[in-house]
């Protein structure tokens, strides 16, 4: 053996020799284990925050085209986070800004992470997995501020006019991903922008021309795949809505104009 070749064989045997030691050093001296991140739970549809007490929460995020749900979640300074991870449709990811956390939502599957936020912020939260035309929409927030009281068990319905329902309508909007695809501000997104949708007329890709009137929103909410505006993709999910929230986002959507 040529000697240069055995200086570089005794070099790289040693290398392995001291990783392998400082493997060794952080699993049993300074207790370091590598934190499993698969759960046996049972993957959910709908996110959730729940408040263990003690400044402890659970987080249950899905992860949906294209949108996280629960879009943004408000937690005090120093909250201990549990956050379980789903996914409702494709392969998604979930990274939170100035963290650790780096997982994938892979449909089927619960994944999860530890993390503690302890500095008051906004921390984004974006998905780092390509999942389709939406893709770069996907992102949510994480917000720790003082006195941030964790979202509850949903408000009663408020009763009222049409300006309480297109309150309601705004955050369904929110809550449901719709800006993952409907920009309110006239841009073109993945659909078609929601701004000066009422009483437009639309082209529809069958070449029929139909008036957007309350009804009509109302039925392309309910049933997404009928009619498919011309130049957009008819990949619009179904979503589970009451009669009361598909009024409610058709009153917010009539603000609009
Ligand atoms: Cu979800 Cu990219």
């Amino acid at each position: 053996m040529d000697r240069a070749e055995r200086t570089a064989l005794i070099t790289a045997g040693l290398l392995m020799a001291v990783f392998f030691a400082a493997l060794v050093y952080a699993a049993a001296g300074l207790n370091i284990s590598i934190p499993t991140c698969v759960t046996d739970m049972v993957p959910f549809k709908q996110g959730q925050v729940i408040d263990k007490g003690n400044n402890h929460y659970e987080v249950h995020m899905v992860a949906k085209m294209w949108a996280f749900d629960p879009p943004e979640v408000r937690l005090p300074p120093g909250a201990d986070v549990d956050l379980y991870l789903s996914a409702l449709d494709v392969t998604h990811g979930m990274y939170i800004e100035h963290t650790n956390v780096n997982l994938m939502a892979v449909p089927g599957a619960v994944n999860a992470a530890r993390v503690r936020f302890d500095r008051e912020g906004t921390y984004g939260v974006i998905c780092h997995e390509y999942c389709g035309v939406g893709h770069q929409n996907m992102m949510g927030k994480i917000v720790i501020v003082k006195g941030a009281v964790p979202p509850g068990p949903p408000a009663p319905a408020p009763g009222g006019g049409a300006p309480v329902a297109a309150q309601l309508g705004e955050q369904l909007f929110e809550s449901k991903g719709c800006p993952g695809c409907h920009t309110v501000d006239g841009t073109a997104g993945v659909g078609p922008t929601m701004k000066g949708l009422y009483d437009r007329e639309t082209e529809m890709e069958d070449g029929a021309r139909i008036k957007q009137d309350e009804s009509h929103i109302a039925e392309e909410i309910r049933e997404p795949g009928k009619h498919v505006v011309k130049g957009f993709p008819p990949i619009m999910p179904q979503l589970p809505l009451t009669d009361e929230e598909v009024n409610a986002l058709v009153q917010y959507l009539k603000t609009l104009s």
